[in-house]
């Protein structure tokens, strides 16, 4: 488990786009998430309710993740939930994950939401484990092939 104090989100800014857009899961995990740079030109596209950050350990870019807010939506998964999860390949295993989600939550909280969402494929090579571990559970519900998962924010801490 990594030491906490040294992890941080950053926004994405004209000196750290390219190293994101390298950043990359294993080959095996290709089909779970998409590129970042992908999820960073739909960033671009929803500037208004897109929340990508970057995740450092120190020096070290070692994910990117990204939230989406936007309460009025007619569809539940884009009222608060996490888009996109990325932990480069070679620094997965070390509590980056589950240190992005957190921060996700805490923002949700900051803007005063009450639950979250995320989806994902299922399967066993994919993170449906990771979700479950972290406290989400499957709603239900199937979207575009992904299962729905849900957690409520109240109790959870900072
Ligand atoms: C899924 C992913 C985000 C997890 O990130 P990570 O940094 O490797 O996970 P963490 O080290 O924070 O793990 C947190 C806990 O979940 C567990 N965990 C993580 N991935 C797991 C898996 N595939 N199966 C079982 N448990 C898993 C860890 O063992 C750890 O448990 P612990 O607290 O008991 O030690 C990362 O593997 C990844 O980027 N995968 C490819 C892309 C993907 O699937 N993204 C999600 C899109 S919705």
């Amino acid at each position: 488990m990594t030491s906490t104090s040294s992890l941080r989100l950053e926004k994405i800014t004209p000196d750290n786009v390219a190293a994101a857009c390298r950043l990359d899961v294993r080959p095996d995990q290709q089909d779970l998430v998409a590129p970042v740079a992908w999820s960073l030109a739909e960033a671009y596209a929803n500037p208004e309710t897109a929340w990508p950050r970057l995740v450092f350990d120190g020096d070290a870019l070692v994910g990117f993740v990204m939230a989406g807010f936007d309460p009025q939506s007619p569809v539940e998964v884009f009222r608060c939930g996490i888009w996109r999860l990325n932990i480069a390949a070679d620094h997965q295993g070390r509590g980056y994950g589950r240190f992005a989600v957190a921060a996700v939550l805490a923002e949700a909280r900051r803007r005063g939401q009450s639950r979250a969402t995320v989806s994902w494929v299922p399967g066993d090579h994919g993170p449906e484990k990771f979700y479950l571990k972290l406290g989400f559970r499957p709603t239900g519900e199937v979207v575009h092939g992904e299962v729905v998962g849900a957690i409520l924010l109240s109790g959870l801490q900072d």
